[in-house]
Formats: structure tokens, sequence, C-alpha cells
């Protein structure tokens, strides 16, 4: 089984892996209340969470379920084969001290429980699902980013394997392949305790969305600047702030409402009218999520990417219809199109600026069949071709695929974005034309959720062989 606790959803599943790179997956979904995301005490969250496991398994695992509480009530007993190993993907920065065992060290993403900081969000989640009598044993514990790298892996067994699993959804990270003797804080660390040794290799999770919180290389806006000022963790996660599906609506609408405080600027203004008013002919409802931080969803940018409707009729349905901005002249649609465009656009090149440094960074670069080093690759040297299906457009030998697996809201509901990272991959010296097309960027949809429960597995094999 596994659980998933992202930005926006909680999701149960199980998955039965027919260990052919094939699953099946049961899975149910359901929106986190927005008062448990800042409730005052941890628990109110891990008993909801609890909650829905047992709804799950009523729903979905009845026979087993119930076998287990009649079971438990007649023999006061727990077959071992009866409990669920879970994978517990718990998508907020960690320190993971074991397989099942990790202390929160912040929340993200508009969390904000006190109580949770450096607590173990397993033994959370396990008390709670203690006390509904349940069979099942959290037995992994896995960011979102390293389940999605773990179900790429199983599902694109490529020749090189899957080099990293990013999200770009309500919030932004990867989780990469490093080579074991590149994780100095580890081997040069005598105290660093036990770890596994055997394959050279370990997955380090980035947490990139706080990549440069001191702003050295970002770029900042007023409406960036404003944004981060109103959050609920001024300071933290600033190239998450840039890039993820929780901001981007937010920054439009910043960049919005300072247009309408602008009177050298007509937006929604009617310029035929005498007073230049602002409500002569469109009218902005006083209710509308304009007004209101957090108002205007990141989907809202997806429409104008995607709106090429006469007169960008959908562009202004919408902004009518969910915004409370009735009779938007085509020429303001266009604007605000524009605007959504650009903080969309930068959105993109700002991720493939974190993968373009796992790229670079491990090297992958340097190696491919044709014995050329990339910066002769640049010099004009095209990698051979093959015969192998590749998103980055050129076909490239399996042998010299860079595979990158991506899940989240943003990279699958936002036109375009994939192609807006490639073309700032192809920006990059060091990556080039040749090495853009080397990489291969492919959706794991719901993927943390086999990976995890992938985790899990071995980690309950693991575990019933210590015993
Ligand atoms: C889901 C994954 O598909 O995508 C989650 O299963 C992940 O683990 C999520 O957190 C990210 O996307 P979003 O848009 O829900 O934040
Ligand atoms: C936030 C979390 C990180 C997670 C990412 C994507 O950045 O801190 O752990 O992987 O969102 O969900």
């Amino acid at each position: 089984m596994a659980v998933d606790l992202g930005g926006t959803n909680f999701r149960v599943c199980s998955i039965q892996l027919h260990g052919n790179t094939t699953f099946s997956l049961t899975q149910s979904k359901v929106a986190i209340p927005r008062e448990l995301m800042v409730a005052k005490t941890s628990k109110e969250l891990f008993s909801f969470l609890a909650k829905q496991i047992e709804i799950f398994l009523k729903t979905h695992h009845e026979d087993h379920y119930f076998s287990h509480i009649k079971r438990r009530q007649t023999q006061g007993e727990v077959k071992e084969e009866e409990v669920f190993n879970l994978g517990f993907t718990f998508s907020f920065p960690v320190h993971q001290v074991g397989i099942n065992k990790g202390l929160l060290m912040r929340w993200t993403k508009g969390f904000d429980i006190a109580d949770a900081v450096g607590k173990d969000v397993c033994a959370l989640l396990q008390a709670e699902i203690d006390a509904l009598h349940l069979p099942v044993r959290v037995a992994a514990l896995v960011n979102d980013t390293v389940g999605t790298l773990m179900a790429r892996s199983y599902t694109s067994p490529g020749k090189t394997g899957t080099l990293l699993g990013a999200i770009f959804g309500t919030g932004t990270n990867g989780a990469y392949v490093e080579k074991l003797d590149k994780v100095t804080k580890l081997t040069n660390n005598k105290d660093a305790g036990d770890y596994d040794k055997s394959t050279g290799e370990m997955i380090v999770n980035t947490e990139w969305g706080s990549f440069d919180n001191s702003l050295r290389t970002l770029p900042n806006t007023p409406y960036d600047i404003e944004l981060d000022a109103k959050s609920v963790n001024p300071g933290i996660q600033m190239f998450e702030k840039r890039i993820s599906g929780m901001f981007l609506g937010e920054i439009l609408r910043l960049a919005l409402v300072s247009l309408l405080k602008d009177p050298s600027f007509p937006l929604f203004r009617d310029e035929n009218s005498a007073q230049n008013d602002i409500h002569s002919t469109t009218q902005i409802h006083e209710g509308s999520g304009l007004w209101k931080q957090w108002g205007i969803d990141t989907s809202l940018l997806s429409i104008c990417a995607g709106d090429s409707s006469p007169g960008y009729r959908m562009t202004r349905q919408t902004l009518d219809k969910d915004y409370g901005i009735s009779a938007v002249s085509s020429e303001d649609a266009e604007a605000v199109r524009e605007i959504a465009a650009a903080i969309g656009k930068r959105a993109a090149r700002l991720a493939a600026v974190a993968i373009a440094a796992i790229v670079i960074e491990t090297g992958r670069l340097d190696t491919s069949s044709s014995g050329t080093a990339t910066t002769e690759k640049k010099a004009g040297v095209e990698p051979p071709r093959g015969n192998v299906d590749s998103v980055g457009k050129g076909d490239v030998p399996e042998e010299d695929v860079i595979d990158i697996g991506v899940d989240g809201s943003l990279v699958e509901f936002y036109p375009g974005f994939e192609d807006h990272v490639r073309e700032a991959l192809r920006d990059v010296e060091e990556i080039g034309e040749a090495g853009e097309k080397r990489i291969r960027i492919g959706i794991a949809k719901d993927g943390s959720g086999v990976g995890a429960a992938l985790i899990a597995l071995v980690a309950g094999r693991v575990a019933l062989e210590a015993e």
C-alpha cells in the first residue's frame, strides 16, 4: 500500500506489481481540507489521514479488512501476512534517519502546524493507524520526488537507468542518483552511522525549492517580493515560489492588481469613458478572487496559455465565470494572457535550470556511445542517431539517453511547459542542442504512490528477514 500526502491532495492506493514493468493500481483521492493544513495540532491532520486509510480498506479490501478485525476480536492476534506494508509519501523536507523514520524539518506549500516540526512523521501516522486498529505498518518514508524516480525506473528501465525524478506541481523538487563518494556529508563524516554502500550510489533529495533563498541569482520582481512577504514562510522556498503551481496564480494576481492601480495603464478600463473609470465597462465583482490573496488559481495561466479561440473567448469566459470580471475586451484578455505567459515561461525556464544542474553535475553528458565529450559535440559533432523513441525530438541511441521522470499538475496541465523547458536547456551552454536531445522526459503519472509501494515492499521484506 501507499499513501501520498502532497501539497493539495491525499491519495491512498494499493498496488499490485506484475514484475514486468507493469502494475495495477487502485486509488482514492481526497483534497486536503485547508483547515487541516494549518491545524493547531498535528494529531488533527494525521487522524484524518488514518481515517482515509480505514475508508479505503473498507471499500477496496473489504474481505481482508473484516477478516483481520474478526481474527483480532476472536483470537486476539494479528497474522504477519495480514499486515499491509505501507509506503508513506510525505512531500516535505525531513531529516530521514531510517527507512521508516524521518523528522520534519519545516513545512512548505502553505502547511503550517508548529507541533509537528522535529517529530517523526511515520510515528505520528502509525499512532493514528493503531488507534483505529488497522492492519497497516508504515514501512517506508519517501519523498514524492524519490517515489517518482523509483516509479519511472520501474516502468521505463532504459539501459542507463533513470537519473532524476522531479515534481512540478503545487511545489517543485527533484531527487537524483548520485555516486556515493560524492556524498561527502556521509563519506567524510566518521559519525555518519551505518548506511548501505553496496551499490556505490545513493538517491539524493535535493529540496531544490529552497535553492538560492538569499536571491543571489534568482530574478526578483515587486510581485515576488510581495508574495513572499505575505506567505507563511518568508525567505524560504524562494526558487519554488517562482516556479510551482501554488504560487504562479498569485504572482499573476499581484501583477494585475498593480496594473489596476496604475493610472497610466488602461487595463480593464474603457478608454472612451470620460473618467477612464475601472468600472465604466468591465465590472470587477467585489467578491472577485482578484482582490483576495491566493484568489487566482494557476489553472487560469494554463487556460490563457491554451487559448487560441477568436478574441480569447475562453480567457474572457473564465475571467467572468470564475473570477467575477465581466465584459472584458479582447485587448484586455490579450494583456492578461501576455502577463500570464511571461510568468509561465519564467517558471519553466527556471525549472530547466534545476534539471540542467543535475545533468551537468552528475557528468552524464560527458559520456556517450560516440565517445565524444560534450565540448566536442558543442563544436558541431552530433551524437549518432539510432532508432529509439526519445521525447527529446532527435533519435538517440538508448545508451546515450538521460532519462528523467516528472509528475505534478504544472507539467501535466500547463500547455507548452516542456517545450519552454527544452528551449531553455538548449540555451544552457554546457548542454546545447546535442545535450538536450539526449534528455528524455517522461510523465510518471501518480508515480510516487507506485514508487513508495515498491520501497515499502522491499523494506517489509528486509524487516522480516531481520526478525
Ligand atoms: C502526484 C504524486 O501525482 O503529483 C504526488 O502522486 C505529488 O506524490 C503530486 O506530490 C504533485 O503534483 P501536485 O500538483 O498534486 O502538487
Ligand atoms: C516542496 C517540498 C518537497 C516536495 C515538493 C514537491 O518543495 O518541500 O519535499 O518534494 O514540494 O511536492
